[in-house]
């Protein structure tokens, strides 16, 4: 059996490189030794989007777009289609686990300086995949087309009005109709379930060999290649198999035993992933109380609405997610890793990932006004992060940089 396999694999090697991209990926692929908590999210981010994708597929079966059949059809899968609740769950709670994997994802990049030379292109990719995601999940929240996924959308795509002289036409053009309705919600559904995903994937395989091409970095932020031995491996190197395939295992392991625990007990957690509002029909006869996007968006709902001015809210909301695209030029500092960069630069990634936070409740929140003018406040400060950003990074005291990974 085994010299039979051992055949197949020499049949199918000189055919196709599979034993060789399996080195050159996995086996052969030597990674930093020192990875550690915050080199979890990548593995777990290919996790959720396989989750995403098989529970997409099987809640395709039954669903059925069409404004006078897609609420229906999400109840018959709750209620009739067998462990029909568990797999729309399961697909809700990862939409919202995909964004706080992602985020940490991101942030690790933030703290470690893996968007520098050689990783910028990386970096860049990573940005595309999170517009992308984010426009996955808005198109998704159409689907069921409750109340909230109407109004939600309104707010949303009404944002394109905003543009001088073709805003209005743009806003009729995305929507097919002159308000959101049958019309929209199949094309939503089009690109939901085929065009945006095709997009991610190839996003995340060339993500994925732009790294393997540089190689990954690291806590301290050195670079393995520049110290090789004499068989040319990287002294700190170990191959990615097994090492990490069995480390990204327990990680694999530790995130299931949490997303299931929601899954399982409190799937709409507490309204957050799931909104309470989104359990009725869509009616353009009755807008909800308190229109608000899903926690993952809140942040830039926040900066939004912190703009009286309709176009200059757009602006300042595109202006904080462009941004984040020229972090590897806007940080001068050739140094990477947080942990030889100087207390102004920690205090400032610290401070922003806290401003964040806060603008994702303040989005969350009725705009009184003094939930506004905080929102006002904290855009600044989201912005002002850059800003430092950049000129702690001309001239920064730091701490010299080992030769060889440490720990
Ligand atoms: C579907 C979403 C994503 C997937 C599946 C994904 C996957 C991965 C994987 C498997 C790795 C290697 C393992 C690791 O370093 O943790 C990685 C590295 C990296 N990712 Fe992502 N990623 C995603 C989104 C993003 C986003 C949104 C960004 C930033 C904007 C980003 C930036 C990076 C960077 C800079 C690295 C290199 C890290 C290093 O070597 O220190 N990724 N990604």
């Amino acid at each position: 059996m085994s010299s039979a396999l051992a055949n197949l694999r020499i049949w199918i090697d000189d055919r196709f490189p599979m034993t060789k991209m399996w080195d050159d990926h996995m086996a052969k692929y030597y990674a930093p030794k020192n990875f550690n908590f915050w080199y979890y999210f990548g593995s777990l981010a290919l996790l959720v989007l396989v989750n995403q994708i098989i529970t997409g597929i099987l809640l395709t079966m039954n669903y059925k777009p069409g404004a006078a059949t897609a609420f229906a059809s999400v109840e018959y899968i709750m209620r009739e289609v067998p462990n029909g609740y568990i797999i729309r769950y399961l697909h809700a709670v990862g939409a919202s686990a995909f964004f706080i994997v992602v985020y940490l994802h991101m942030f690790r990049g933030l703290m470690y300086g893996s968007y520098k030379k050689p990783r910028e292109l990386i970096w860049i990719l990573g940005m595309l995949i999170y517009v992308c995601l984010m426009a996955e999940a808005f198109l998704g929240y159409l689907l069921p087309w409750g109340n909230m996924s109407l109004w939600g959308g309104k707010v949303i795509i009404n944002l394109f009005s905003a543009i001088p002289w073709i805003g209005d036409d743009i806003s009729q053009w995305i929507r097919g109709d002159f308000s959101i309705s049958d019309t929209t919600l199949n094309r939503f559904f089009a690109f939901h379930v085929i065009a945006v995903p095709l997009i991610l994937m190839v996003l995340v395989v060339m993500h994925i060999l732009a790294l393997h091409e540089v190689g990954s970095n690291n806590p301290d932020g050195v670079e393995i290649k520049k110290k090789k031995g004499a068989d040319g491996i990287p002294l700190d190197g170990i191959p990615f198999h097994p090492y990490y395939t069995v480390k990204d295992i327990f990680g694999v392991g530790v995130f299931m035993t949490i997303f299931l625990a929601v899954v399982f007990f409190i799937p709409d957690f507490f309204g957050l992933f799931i909104e309470h509002d989104n359990n009725v029909p869509a009616s353009h006869l009755a807008t909800p109380e308190h229109i608000k996007p899903l926690w993952y968006f809140t942040p830039f709902y926040a900066i939004l609405r912190a703009v009286d001015w309709k176009l200059g809210g757009v602006m300042v909301m595109a202006a904080s997610i462009i941004v984040l695209f020229f972090v590897p030029w806007l940080d001068r500092n050739p140094i990477k890793s947080i942990r030889y960069r100087s207390t102004l630069f920690k205090i400032n990634l610290m401070t922003f990932a806290l401003v964040f936070i806060v603008l994702g409740y303040l989005g969350m929140q009725k705009p009184t006004p003094v939930f506004k003018m905080a929102t006002q406040v904290l855009t600044i400060a989201y912005f002002g992060f850059f800003v430092i950003l950049f000129l702690t990074s001309l001239k920064e005291k730091t701490k010299p940089v080992p030769d060889r990974v440490t720990k």
